[in-house]
């Protein structure tokens, strides 16, 4: 089933007087349940097209429908609605909060998802999801760190947790490997195909090609534009 369709997805940024096209002319069907790697040069356009694909910024121009919703024509909070309902994110620089414990920032998106919805979850059964999340990605004798006490590649994990505590039918990962060793970028690859396995859309930008021969479909952005879609045969 299609889950994203972009049609002539243009995103320009404007800096003075220049204009710099990030996304030109893009047009692309992602199938639900696909395990996609997104590479290309350094300014591409990949981080980019990532954020267009999680409704965390709006095209200039060009349609993406998710399913059956024109997310180009919804609102802030309607995209937000969609963001929380089906999508992870796990960020090159993690974003977590400095002072919290890992349960805490897992805890997070639960926290915001049910201040907005109104699906009530109370605190017990936030932190059971969250520490449930941090048991998948094997943590669970780390819940009471806080960043700064974890190495880089148990932040990793934490910020994978943290994407995944919401059940999203979504993820997307930029760089997810970059700042880690090999070995730990294997376990976070290995928790990537666990999810696929399991029905999750993947879909990460990397720059490590052992990494994207991973995935089941890889696509190389040059210049804003789409130079190769190929499936792995
Ligand atoms: N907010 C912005 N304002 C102006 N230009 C931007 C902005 N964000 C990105 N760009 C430009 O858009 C182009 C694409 O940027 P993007 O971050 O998508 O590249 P990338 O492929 O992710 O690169 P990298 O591999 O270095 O992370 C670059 O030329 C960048 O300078
Ligand atoms: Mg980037």
């Amino acid at each position: 089933m299609t889950l994203m369709q972009l049609s002539n997805l243009c995103k320009v940024f404007h800096r003075g007087d220049e204009e710099i096209f990030a996304i030109r002319d893009l047009s692309l069907t992602i199938t639900e349940g696909e395990f996609i790697a997104i590479t290309g040069a350094s300014g591409s356009g990949k981080s980019t097209l990532l954020y267009l694909l999680g409704l965390l910024d709006t095209p200039t121009s060009g349609q993406y429908h998710l399913r059956d919703k024109a997310t180009h024509l919804l609102s802030d909070d309607e995209r937000a609605e969609l963001r929380n309902a089906f999508m992870g994110f796990v960020f090159q620089s993690f974003h977590l909060l400095p002072r919290a414990t890992a349960l805490r920032n897992v805890m997070m998106p639960l926290v915001y998802s049910t201040a907005a919805s109104s699906s009530a979850l109370n605190e017990q059964q936030q932190r059971e999801r969250a520490e449930a999340a941090l048991r998948i990605v094997g943590l669970q004798d780390r819940m009471l760190h806080v960043p700064n006490q974890l190495s880089g590649g148990q932040r990793q994990r934490v910020a994978i947790a943290r994407a995944i505590v919401n059940s999203p039918r979504v993820l997307f990962a930029d760089e997810p490997t970059g700042n880690l060793d090999s070995k730990s970028g294997k376990e976070v690859l290995a928790l990537f195909e666990r999810l696929h396995s399991e029905g999750v859309t993947v879909i990460m930008v990397t720059h490590d090609p052992s990494i994207a021969e991973r995935a089941h479909r890889r696509l190389v952005l040059g210049d804003g534009a789409l130079i190769e879609d190929r499936h792995a045969s």
